[in-house]
């Protein structure tokens, strides 16, 4: 069976995509340098898949310590590369750091690919790109317009879009798919692995079951007078295992030889739009756990309201993001009453 690289394994969606390859039968070697993760996580894969993958700790940027790792498995056929920094307000605070990070990684990882000879490259990109779409564009399908970035994070992702684009067009042996995901929430439903954010979190999830747990105090929600049905956000909350499948079905389809152009683009959502406050009643509603939350204002650059137009996944990869909201979010409460065990 075929080796695939996966960069940032050890973190939230990719340790959720190795146990998916692994189950599917891959081998898998992560590089991940843990600036973001535990390496305890791959106790967590290990425990679920019942054997450990590769790994390497080693940073994508690190030229010497990458060629290493492609001349120890001259076998890999395929990189899903996650690796990333990913936080949108530290982004603005520290752009070189973002465009460092994120940029130089991937182009290190094509040129080692191009002399390895390795052709195929899943990469993780974000709704992100299409900022707030008009109202013609909602759902969102592929085909809907780019707009500007509104943070360096933001445009890290639209940048290295661009740069596989051109090297797809100047190397004709190159394959890619470029995953953009919606809002990936929950964790394995084992509760053996799960989101770690660091320090106070900054996406919904992880602040709603940590103030549920009473680590917060409560859940600031920002913003009820949207231009949306009860005034809050709404977005499009994927279930992480659903999105872990769609990198297996993406790597079989390049390996196979099934994809219809050299650089293909699928959104990964459900084509399900929820509000802040619908998550929070429903989490309440299937956890029965008490979760205080206080109103407040406006969160500065976020959108109002963006949701995916699946089909192409579903109809071309033949993959769905089907799981109920309320077992998501159980999930997601099961791993954190487990971290809470764990201490
Ligand atoms: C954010 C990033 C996006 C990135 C994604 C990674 C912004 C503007 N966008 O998306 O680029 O790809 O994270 O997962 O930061 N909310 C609250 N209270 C909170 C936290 C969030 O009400 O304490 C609301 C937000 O206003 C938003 C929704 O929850 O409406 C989701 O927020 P979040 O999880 O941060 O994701 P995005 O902002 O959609």
């Amino acid at each position: 069976m075929s080796r695939i690289l996966v960069t940032g394994g050890a973190g939230y969606i990719g340790s959720h995509t190795t146990v998916e390859l692994m189950q599917q039968g891959y081998k898998v070697t992560i590089v991940d340098n843990l600036s973001n993760s535990n390496i305890n996580v791959l106790d967590g894969i290990e425990a679920i898949v019942g054997q450990r993958p590769d790994f390497a700790q080693v940073d994508c940027n690190d030229q010497a310590a990458m060629e290493q790792v492609f001349a120890t498995y001259p076998d890999i056929e395929a990189v899903i590369h996650f690796a990333a920094s990913k936080a949108v307000g530290e982004s603005v605070e520290k752009p070189l750091l973002y465009y460092r990070n994120n940029i130089g990684s991937l182009i290190t990882l094509l040129e080692l690919m191009k002399k390895h000879g390795v052709r195929n490259i899943v990469f993780s990109s974000s709704c992100t790109v299409y900022g707030q779409p008009d109202a013609d564009h909602l759902p969102v399908g592929e085909d809907a317009p780019i707009q500007k970035a509104l943070s360096p994070y933001g445009n890290t992702k639209q940048i290295n879009e661009e740069i596989i684009r051109d090297e797809a067009h100047a190397d004709a042996n190159l394959q890619a798919i470029l995953l953009r995901y919606f809002n990936p929430i929950g964790a394995h439903p084992s509760a053996l692995i799960g989101e770690l954010p660091l320090g106070v979190p900054q996406n919904l999830l992880p602040f709603v079951t940590q103030t549920a747990a009473g680590i917060r105090k409560e859940l600031k929600v920002f913003g009820d007078d949207y231009n949306t049905p009860d005034g809050s956000c709404i977005r499009d909350y994927i279930y992480v295992v659903d999105l872990a499948k769609a990198h297996v079905k993406a790597v079989e389809r390049m390996l196979t030889g099934k994809s219809a152009e050299q650089v293909e683009v699928f959104n990964l959502g459900t084509g399900r739009g929820l509000s802040v406050l619908e998550i929070v009643r429903t989490f309440i509603e299937v956890t029965g756990v008490n979760l205080p939350y206080q109103i407040v204002g406006r969160r500065e650059g976020d959108i109002e309201q963006v949701w995916a137009n699946p089909k192409k996944a579903n109809d071309v990869l033949g993959w769905r993001a089907d799981t109920p909201t309320a077992d998501i979010l159980a999930s997601a409460w099961k791993w954190q009453c487990h971290l809470a065990d764990k201490k």
